[in-house]
């Protein structure tokens, strides 16, 4: 039986953290083993809201990369690439943004909410947004459907994404005859990690991720500012693991201990600066596997950008194929029909 392709993207605008990890890369490493997977590095859609700041995409190509590389994302298996480079869906952004009207990409919650978000750039009633912000969710369709993408495993928020895509396929294939595939989200089952200051979403711009490749003195720092039961005030003081982000964390990086450190922090039997210190120790074990490969990443930078290469030319082969169907079906491939 052929493999269901599954595509997805990330935006390169920083590193990988314990949220990303957690809340879907280890669903990537299980999927790299049983499907045709392809792994985007959206830099043109990092570019629509950091258009002003190309060095940060820039470099962040590269840490995302080789963090992906570094936790076990294995480029033999799976085809990891950069969007840029892959012209095909630039194309098909510009056919397909006549299948979509200007009220629906506004209508778009995600979008919606991104605009409100981003007031410095878009201003305050998101008067300044640009065009390609807001067509960005046509771009993604793209990214998509020029793989002829199945599955496509997301969070929550990206769902309007998919439905937006779906919507896109659905209107071609009436107009154009049946060329593209509908895709399917497939929600990561795992719920979004918190982050360090007890909100409910670990994230860069929050100032609460523990990133994968930060050092163990940043570990040893961030872990002792971590939000624990604010009402124990005394280190022998019982109190509540259940709003104590140190205790969340033991749960993800020390399973085997969890329920002997929930009884003695119940009993008051446990300290939070020794409850720390052991948490602090499990998180730079448990980050140390992946730290050494950056390491060997950093020193070797070329064979990142190599990688990145070769599984962008395999991608594109297959973007092309769907190129071909595509200019077809709308009666654009003027010279293939006097070959
Ligand atoms: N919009 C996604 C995010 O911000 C990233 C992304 C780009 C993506 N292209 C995609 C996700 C294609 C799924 C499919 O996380």
């Amino acid at each position: 039986m052929e493999k269901k392709i599954v595509l997805t993207g990330i935006r390169p605008t920083g590193n990988l953290h314990l949220g990303h990890l957690f809340g879907a890369a280890q669903t990537w490493l299980k999927m790299q083993e049983e499907y045709d997977f392809y792994l985007e590095i959206a830099d043109v859609q990092a570019l629509t809201d950091n258009f002003h700041d190309p060095d940060k995409v820039h470099r962040n190509v590269f840490e995302l990369t080789s963090d992906l590389l570094s936790i076990g994302i294995d480029p033999n298996k799976v085809h990891l690439f950069v969007q840029s480079q892959i012209s095909e869906i630039a194309e098909l952004t510009v056919f397909y943004s006549n299948l979509v009207t200007m009220a629906r990409l506004y209508r778009n919650p995600t979008v919606k909410t991104e605009i409100a978000q981003k007031k410095t750039l878009f201003g305050n009633n998101g008067e300044s947004v640009t065009y390609g912000f807001v067509g960005y969710p046509v771009s993604q369709a793209a990214d998509i459907t020029a793989f002829n993408g199945e599955l496509v495993p997301v969070g929550e928020d990206q769902l309007p994404l998919i439905e937006q895509c779906r919507e896109i396929v659905r209107k071609f294939n009436s107009i154009y005859g049946n060329v593209l595939k509908e895709p399917e989200p497939l929600l990561s089952k795992t719920p979004r990690i918190k982050g360090l200051d007890g909100n409910e979403k670990m994230g860069k711009s929050l100032g609460n991720a523990i990133f994968l490749v930060d050092d163990e003195e940043t570990i040893n720092k961030k872990v002792m500012g971590a939000l624990t039961d604010t009402n124990k005030i005394k280190k022998d003081d019982p109190a509540n693991p259940d709003v104590c982000m140190v205790y969340y964390y033991h749960k993800l990086v020390n399973s085997e201990n969890v329920d002997n450190i929930c009884k003695e922090c119940k009993q008051g039997l446990r300290g939070c600066v020794a409850c720390k210190k052991e948490l602090a120790l499990k998180m730079n074990e448990f980050l140390k596997e992946i730290r050494k490969k950056k390491e060997y990443y950093r020193e070797h930078p070329e064979e990142v950008f190599e990688t990145l290469k070769v599984g962008t030319e395999k991608a594109q082969q297959k973007a092309k194929e769907t190129m071909a169907k595509v200019k077809t079906a709308m009666k654009i491939d003027y010279f293939e029909r006097i070959k």
